[in-house]
């Protein structure tokens, strides 16, 4: 739709691009996904989350010796402050866990030292500590919400190893922390989606790394975006069994039912990420002797597929997952939020390196110029 001064309105910013940026390079039509230059497939397969966070925040792979530096920085960081975890117990108990972390984030920049500093190293600095925080927030919350005590964080334990400690008390097996840091990965950064562009705007007014997360925390909140894995999950609850997934489907088909998991703005081919976490869902459904949850998955895919040709995306496998991982499904988008963190703080360092306030027009619609009405003859 062309505009009086022949500007385009682009609903929904569909392909516009925003920015230039060095994180992440997105191919939609042919299915291919890189962070800073290498593959996702050889991330998750190779690299651990520590890895990744690196590479996102420094451009390469860390050596040995910046490895071991980033990682006890992260360990050093896993502590959260009392103050928050007294907020924690006066929430009311069925807070949703997205909304208690908006609250946790913009607590934990009261407390950083940092809080205001948007240079480079500070903000370096600030994305290291709160991407550790924020999984010790997340459990802490999901304990405290359960009326248990939080597991103080075990610092011989990998970040992912460490996050599910700390979020069912019992230390995590090697298969399934790999499986958990594959995820971290995949779900690390993903270009100019919704919530990441959310943290660009915020940095852009030349705010704070702490108000840009917890902005990106709302737009990540919403079904057609992080919450989608979640209402994944509640599907295949509401379907129950393999045995009723075709007549499922055929009533959501017939009901044109948005089925979440499905569908993406850009991938077109396919969500390269969907097909490692299929992988992963099949290994660990059956070590869990769940078995059940993937083959019904695989068997929804085909159907919609078959049906609207809609593609799955990141949140389709991961849902079953998650779900044989004994993650809580309302914990399903704060997980997606433990990885997306290190990309969001390397959008957000990206963006203060080299900013522009970002601020699009909109075309008004509206009644035409009117003459002011005075109240008393408003009329009834
Ligand atoms: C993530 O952007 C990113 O990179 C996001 C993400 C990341 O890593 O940050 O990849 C993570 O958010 C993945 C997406 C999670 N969301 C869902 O699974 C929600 C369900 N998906 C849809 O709502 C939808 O596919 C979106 C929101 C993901 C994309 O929507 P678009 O690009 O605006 O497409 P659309 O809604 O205009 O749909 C185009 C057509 C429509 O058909 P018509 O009305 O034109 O006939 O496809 C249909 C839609 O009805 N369609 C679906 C569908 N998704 C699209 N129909 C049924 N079920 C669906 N899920």
């Amino acid at each position: 739709m062309d505009k009086k001064d022949g500007s385009q309105l682009i609903r929904g910013l569909e392909g516009v691009v925003a920015a230039e940026t060095k994180l992440c390079d997105l191919d939609g039509k042919n299915g291919r996904l890189a962070y800073c230059g290498y593959d996702i497939a050889d991330l998750a397969r190779q690299a651990t989350f520590e890895e990744v966070c690196h590479l996102l925040w420094h451009g390469e792979l860390p050596a040995a010796v910046q490895l071991d530096k980033t990682t006890l920085a992260l360990i050093a960081a896993r502590e959260i402050p009392r103050e928050l975890l007294q907020t924690f117990r006066l929430m009311p108990k069925a807070t949703d866990p997205m909304r208690a972390l908006q609250a946790a984030v913009a607590m934990l920049g009261m407390h950083d030292p940092d809080a205001t500093d948007n240079a480079h190293a500070a903000n370096l600095r600030k994305a290291v500590r709160l991407t550790s925080q924020l999984a010790t927030a997340i459990c802490a919350h999901h304990r405290i919400r359960s009326g248990q005590e939080p597991v103080a964080p075990a610092s011989d334990l990998s970040h992912a190893g460490n996050f599910l400690y700390m979020l069912t008390g019992a230390r995590p097996s090697a298969v399934v922390t790999k499986a958990f840091d594959a995820s971290l990965t995949l779900y690390a950064e993903h270009e100019l989606n919704a919530s990441t562009f959310t943290t660009r705007v915020i940095t852009s007014t030349q705010s704070d790394l702490h108000s840009a997360v917890a902005g990106g925390l709302g737009a990540l909140k919403g079904p057609l975006h992080g919450g989608a894995g979640e209402a994944v999950m509640r599907t295949l609850l509401e379907i129950g069994e393999v045995a009723n997934v075709d007549a499922f489907s055929d009533k959501a088909l017939a009901e044109k039912r948005r089925l979440m998991g499905f569908g993406h703005r850009v991938y077109t081919a396919g969500d390269p990420r969907a097909a490692i976490l299929k992988g992963l869902a099949e290994e660990a459904c059956r070590q869990s002797g769940q078995f059940k949850w993937f083959e019904m998955a695989v068997k929804l895919h085909a159907r919609i597929n078959a049906a609207k040709k809609l593609i799955p995306n990141v949140d389709f496998y991961s849902a079953p997952l998650f779900y044989s991982l004994g993650v809580p499904v309302d914990l399903f988008t704060p997980v997606i939020a433990t990885g997306r963190i290190a990309g969001w703080t390397a959008n957000i360092v990206e963006q203060h390196d080299d900013n522009r306030l970002i601020r699009p027009r909109g075309d008004y619609v509206g009644a035409g110029r009117r003459p002011f009405v005075p109240l008393g003859q408003r009329g009834a």
